[in-house]
Parts: C-alpha cells; structure tokens; sequence
C-alpha cells in the first residue's frame, strides 16, 4: 500500500493562508507522481484566533500537531496583536515544545533570480545554514528589574547546554555529509567576545569533528560571515551557528539568494516531528491580493518531503521551481511576478505534471 503521510497545516496569518494553498497544490502533485498520499488536517491558529478567543496556542492544537508525521507553516503574525505575543506563543512554543532543534536554511541562488551581489551567480551561492533552534538567547532566560524607573535592568541570558550544541554540531556534520557538495563545514560564532558560550561551541565543534574526517571544518566570527557572505558567498557549503546569530545571518543569506519570497525553512527534530515554513512572514498589507511570491512556501513543502525521505516528490518540486523562476517570473516582489500567487502555483503544478 502507498505510504500515507499526516500533514498538519497551520496557515497562520495575513498572507500565509495563500502561500500554503500553492504548497499544498504542489505537494499533491509531486505525491501523485511519486505514489504516495498526503492527509491534511487544518488548524486554525494565528492572530486573529487569539483576538476573538484570547488563546494563543490550545492544547488541543498541540496534541493534534504532535501526532501529525510533519507540520506546513504559513506565517504568523498580525498587525493588532503587540509583537512577541505571537512570535513566542506560537512559533517560538512549538520550536521548543516539539523540540525541533535545527532551523534549516538553504540559501541558494537559482538561474535568472537577481542577487544584489555583483559578479556572483548560482555557482556562487549555494549554502545551508543550520541555526540551533531551541536554546541561545532565544530560551527566554533572563528578567527585568525596578522596570519603568531610572534603576532599570534588563537581563537576557544566552543558555548553551553541551547536549544542546552537540545534538546540532552533530547533525550539521552529517548534513553536510549527505549532501555531499564541497563537505567543508563552518562554525560561525563569536570567540574573541561571547568567551564563556563559543568556548563550548568551538570545543564541541573540534571534538565532533573527530568522526567526520572526511569534512573540511572551519571557522569565522559572525561579522566576519556577514562580510564573506556578501564578498565570498562561494567560500561556504554548511554554516552551523547557535539561534540568534542564524537568525540574523540567514536573513542576509535570503537576500543574496533573492529575497523573502523565495527563502525557505525547516524547524527540525530529526527524531520527532517537524515543520516547515517559508521565512518571510505575514505579510499583512498584502492580504488577499494573490500577489505574494509563493516559491519560498513551495520550497518549503519540498524541504518537508526530503525530510519525510520522500525525494524523489521533492526533487520533481525543485526541477519546477527552478524552471518556472527561470523561464517564466518577470519578478520576485510582491505584485511584480507577472502573474498572481495562484497562476505561479499553476505553473509549478504544470510543471510537475508535465515532467514526471
Ligand atoms: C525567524 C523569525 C522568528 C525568529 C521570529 C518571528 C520569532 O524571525 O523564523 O527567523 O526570530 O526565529
Ligand atoms: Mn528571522
């Protein structure tokens, strides 16, 4: 019988619920290709929910989302609701809760997409960060003090735990492994500052490197990566950093890949369930109008079906992305692809179907 896989769709705020419509297209037409079925089952979390219902995240979605076998992403955040409230109740809360410790970015420019680097193409820029994603600034340790008077305090504290940063050094490794491309890994962290958090970084890093003899280690400074990654993109394969400094950098690697609607992301627990979601946001102002870039939401559902072991699916997904970026988007921005949200889903789906 054909594998049946349990998707959980969240489709979140302002122009999430549009992005994910694509993905879906594409995700059942790469399954039908490949011999496989995908069941989705809805849940309807985001801003909006939380101001009609004063809840951010029920239990009841929890527990659904943890029997599903992945989870597809939207965005989530909205305009009315205070930032943070949204971000750490939902999106940060199931980071942690499901435990999915990688945050997996490619950043890879692909034919005819513009990068604002001079001189520099697809062979040029063709990377994967591996952000820890469960611990660092973002575990929310830390308080304030006398808040609201001169005497203020604000305290946040970087939590580094050496299973923590092992279980993320080990898994960057073997990525880089698997994929096989220049098998050269990067740390990028901060030594010559953050001494007591990248002592235990770099020292994991060298010990773990042990038992991949055959990947090229490295090593750079955040800032320094930021330099390189604009003037010496190609320097890099896989870049393994702690949660904020890949939050940071993968922003600019979104950039130079061609922006926010083509960027893709996977919040991974490689023994458990995970889930996928393009990294631009919700969009708001653009609700409804079908001119958002759905590329990043695509390529996010073909990153859920490599790590479903499915890729077969996700490298028909890949092929029809790159064409349809290659042969048929005027643009990237929003409203200026030469067709809407839904028609470039189409051409993805025609793609997939003619092809395979
Ligand atoms: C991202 C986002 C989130 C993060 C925010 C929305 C909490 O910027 O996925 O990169 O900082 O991780
Ligand atoms: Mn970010």
């Amino acid at each position: 019988m054909a594998n049946v896989y349990n998707i959980a769709v969240v489709p979140g705020d302002g122009t999430g619920p549009e992005v994910i419509a694509e993905g879906i297209k594409a995700l059942n037409a790469a399954a039908a290709k490949a011999g496989f079925k995908l069941k989705y089952t809805r849940y309807n979390v985001g801003g909006d929910q939380y101001l009609a219902t004063g809840e951010v995240l029920p239990d009841s979605v929890v527990e659904g989302l943890k029997k599903a076998d992945s989870i597809y992403l939207g965005a989530i955040g909205h305009p009315d609701v205070k930032p943070g409230i949204l971000e750490k109740g939902i999106l940060l809360n199931l980071r942690f809760t499901l435990d999915q410790y990688i945050n997996l970015r490619p950043v890879k420019l692909y034919e005819n997409v513009e990068t604002p680097l001079k001189d520099k193409g697809p062979a040029e820029i063709d990377f994967v960060v591996v952000r820890e994603n469960t611990e660092g600034l973002y575990a929310g340790a830390g308080g304030t003090l006398k808040k609201g008077t001169p005497d203020e305090v604000a305290i946040q504290e970087s939590i580094n735990t050496r299973k923590g940063v092992e279980r993320c050094v080990r898994y960057a490794f073997e990525y880089c492994r698997k994929r096989n491309k220049r098998k050269k890994l990067t740390l990028c962290g901060k030594t010559n500052v953050l001494t007591f958090a990248f002592d235990l970084w770099e020292r994991t890093f060298n010990e773990v490197a042990k038992d991949y003899p055959d990947i090229e280690t490295d090593y750079a400074h955040v800032d320094a990566i930021c330099m390189w990654m604009v003037k010496n993109p190609e320097w890099f394969d896989v870049i393994v950093t702690d949660n904020m400094f890949g939050d940071i950098i993968t922003d600019l690697g979104a950039m130079i890949q061609g922006g926010m609607g083509i960027a893709a992301g996977g919040n991974i627990n490689p023994e458990g369930v995970s889930m996928f979601e393009p990294i631009g946001g919700s969009a708001p102002k653009y609700t409804g109008m079908g001119v958002i870039n759905p590329v990043a939401a695509i390529s996010s559902a073909q990153l859920m079906l490599e790590t479903l072991g499915e890729d077969k699916a996700a490298a028909m997904i890949e092929a029809a992305v790159i064409k349809v970026l290659r042969e048929d988007l005027e643009d990237l921005g929003a409203g200026k692809m030469g067709y809407s949200t839904s028609e470039v889903g189409d051409l993805i789906v025609n793609h997939i179907n003619e092809n395979n």
